[in-house]
């Protein structure tokens, strides 16, 4: 894995440095934050530029706000919590392009530390735009990428400004490189993938990336019940994503020529809605009005025997509908055994690592990405925009 000019080899003092953060946090429906990961993982690369003498200025998005300034998502909330992380006051300029930066980046000193309102309220951020980009980068002097969850957009913010200032990789996006990167390059073997969740359409190239790179996939959560159906099986009421009868044979196929194993589910628990009835069954044949709702015990050991021998194993999204105590097991007892075993445990995906940690199943992973997509399409394989434009060590 080819590692990047990293900000510990960048001269910042006094210094305007730009830092890309990704702290896209989740937040409650009243909005605080419910997750403040990605924000105390910055917090070695901030503490880093404040003690070298920066001024640092932080670039960030949260949600989806389409080029829109909706105060909905605007990063207050995080501004209050980075500053208390750090012990600083940390202001929130109200606009990221525009004279309000401009006032509120030559009002730093050195040591200091400015975030500016959400990227996203412009069209120009997820576009790309030249002259935003351009806008953006004339507020630095130096252009740090941290943003790990990000590095799989070409924006602005991730591509436009690393282009247009001397860039670096900073500590959070080193760490996930290194710790991310064998996967890709040189996986102790056995390797396996447990994957889980929902939205087949969308795994597909996950999935598909695996074949020969892989030793094992195994396959849990509403993943699995369209390759239930294709072989044939009765999922009840169970709703399953449709017309993907081509693809599916077509991984199968190509998993089966590359002597890379695939284990479905056996068994399912499942539910009657409308009833108190829950129950397991055989994989194939659910109750008439059943809905699938986790794997079966039958299965769960299936899948313990094949991680029991593995050396790397790599795991993103539920294996059942986990939030729900009745259907947690599949996901918790499967975690629970490969927390008993040695080698190389890796997963992706925040709402996967808020999963582990209510099951009390954390401990099974020696390291869990910041990033969700970013995470899945670099352990794909795939080149990532924001981490091609840096510059390599
Ligand atoms: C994430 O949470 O995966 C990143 O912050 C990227 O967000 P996006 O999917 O809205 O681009």
């Amino acid at each position: 894995m080819t590692l990047k000019r990293s900000v510990a080899d960048a001269s910042v003092k006094g210094k305007r440095v730009l830092v890309r953060v990704d702290f896209n946090v989740p937040l409650t429906a009243n909005g605080a934050i419910a997750d403040d990961r990605r924000i105390v993982e910055a917090l070695p690369t901030l503490e880093h530029l404040r003690t070298h003498g920066a001024r640092t200025i932080l670039l960030s998005h949260l949600g989806r706000p389409d080029g829109v300034r909706d105060m909905r998502f605007s990063l207050r909330p995080v501004v209050h919590k980075l500053s208390s992380l750090l012990g600083q006051p940390v202001p929130l300029a109200e606009d990221c392009v525009g004279l309000a930066p401009i006032q509120a980046a030559a009002r730093l000193e050195n040591g200091g530390v400015l975030m500016l309102e959400n990227l996203r309220f412009h069209k120009g951020e997820e576009s790309n735009d030249p002259a935003f980009a351009a806008q953006l980068a004339q507020l630095g002097e130096l252009f740090v990428e941290e943003a790990f969850g990000t590095v799989h957009r070409a924006h602005a913010s991730t591509v436009g400004v690393a282009r247009r200032l001397p860039a670096y990789a900073g500590f959070l996006v080193e760490k996930e490189l290194r710790e991310l990167g064998p996967l890709v390059t040189d996986p102790e073997r056995p390797y396996v993938a447990l994957l889980g969740g929902a939205k087949v359409a969308d795994k597909l190239p996950l999935l598909g990336s695996f074949v020969g790179r892989a030793d094992a996939v195994l396959i849990g959560g509403a993943l699995a019940f369209p390759f239930l159906v294709r072989r044939g099986a009765s999922l009840g009421a169970t709703r399953v994503e449709a017309e993907l009868e081509g693809p599916l044979d077509a991984f199968l196929a190509a998993a089966e020529k590359a002597g890379t194993r695939v284990e479905l589910p056996v068994d399912l628990l499942y539910e009657r809605p409308g009833t108190d009835e829950v129950g397991a069954a055989p994989a194939n044949a659910l109750p008439d009005g059943a809905v699938a709702r986790d794997i079966g015990p039958r299965t769960r050991d299936r899948f313990y025997a094949v991680l029991q021998e593995s050396r790397t194993v790599f795991w993103n999204g539920p294996l059942g509908l986990a939030e729900d105590p009745r259907f947690a097991a599949g996901t918790r007892e499967v975690l629970a055994g490969l927390a008993t075993l040695s080698g190389h445990h890796v997963g992706a995906g925040g709402d996967s690592a808020r999963v582990a940690q209510a099951l009390g199943v954390s401990q099974a992973f020696q390291y869990f990405s910041t990033g969700g997509g970013a995470a899945l399409e670099f352990v794909q394989g795939a080149e990532l925009p924001g981490l091609a434009v840096l510059p390599d060590a």
